[in-house]
């Protein structure tokens, strides 16, 4: 009951919704997710989030997420921030990602909402050349 519940919100959410566990492996990953990385739920989960990300980031994730763990200094949780994600064929593309905190049964999880901005960016390109 309550996993259907939750697969209904994964499956409904218009924003890519991922969630995590303290180490970057992935624990769920939503049908909007599947469709803007390309990769199915099934692929997704178990891997590390930084599969997600191009380079300097994907190298560097494991590091942002031990260091908050060790200091809790926030970077994105509570701000968002605006970075470049990494499709499974290859390409890349800017979004908007806002990230929560959770600790449920003594384990810290951490859900990313992910917002594609690609449209967003061609529209304000095409309105600054227009003018
Ligand atoms: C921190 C990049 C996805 C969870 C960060 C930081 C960057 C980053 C640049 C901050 C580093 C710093 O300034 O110290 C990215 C990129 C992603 C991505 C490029 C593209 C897919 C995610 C997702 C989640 C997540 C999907 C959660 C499900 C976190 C957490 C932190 C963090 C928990 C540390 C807390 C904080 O800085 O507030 N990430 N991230 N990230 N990211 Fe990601």
């Amino acid at each position: 009951e309550r996993q259907a519940h939750l697969q209904s919100i994964l499956a409904t959410v218009p924003d890519a919704m991922i969630v995590i566990d303290d180490k970057g492996c992935i624990a769920s990953f939503s049908t909007a997710a599947e469709k803007l990385f390309g990769y199915s739920a099934h692929e997704a989960i178990g891997q590390n989030v930084s599969m997600l990300m191009p380079s300097p980031d994907r190298e560097a994730h494991d590091g942002y997420l031990d260091s908050y763990i060790q200091t809790g200094r926030r970077r994105i949780i509570g701000y968002g921030r605006v970075v470049v994600g990494l499709r499974k064929n290859g390409t890349t593309f800017p979004m908007e990602l806002s990230v929560g905190e959770a600790v449920a049964s003594g384990k810290r999880t951490f859900t990313g909402f992910v917002r594609d901005l690609t449209s967003r960016h061609r529209i304000e390109a095409e309105l600054r050349q227009s003018q």
